[in-house]
C-alpha cells in the first residue's frame, strides 16, 4: 500500500512497538495501540468495499456505533475494525466470507 495516498497519516505516538500483520494476505505493518481500522488506512484509502453496492468504505463514527466498519479474521470471526486493537499476526479479511447465509433470500 502506498503511504502518499493513506487516508490517515500519524502525527504521534510513533514510537510505539511496531507490529506485523496482514489485510487480505498481504503483508503490513501497524503500532501496538493501533486499531485495525486506523492500522488499515495509515496504508490506503478505504478499509473494505461495501458488500451491496461495492463502493469503496472507510468507516464513519469511527467509535463503534455506526456498523460501516465490519471485517473478518481467517477464522471467521467478524469485528468492527474502529474499536478492535490490532495484535501481532493477525489476519484480517476486508471481503464478506463466503457462507450459506449468502444464499438464503
Ligand atoms: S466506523 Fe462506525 S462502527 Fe466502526
Amino acid at each position: 500500500m502506498d503511504i502518499m495516498t493513506a487516508q490517515f497519516k500519524r502525527h504521534a505516538e510513533t514510537e510505539r512497538q511496531p507490529i506485523q500483520f496482514s489485510v487480505d494476505g498481504v503483508a503490513t505493518s501497524a503500532l501496538e495501540g493501533d486499531t485495525v481500522l486506523t492500522a488499515i488506512l495509515n496504508h490506503g484509502k478505504k478499509l473494505r468495499n461495501l458488500e451491496f453496492s461495492g463502493e469503496p468504505r472507510a468507516g464513519f463514527c469511527l467509535m463503534g456505533a455506526c456498523q460501516d466498519c465490519w471485517v473478518w479474521l481467517v477464522d471467521g470471526q467478524r469485528i468492527r475494525a474502529c474499536t478492535t486493537f490490532v495484535s501481532e499476526e493477525m489476519k484480517v479479511i476486508t471481503g464478506t466470507p463466503e457462507g450459506p447465509w449468502q444464499n438464503q433470500q
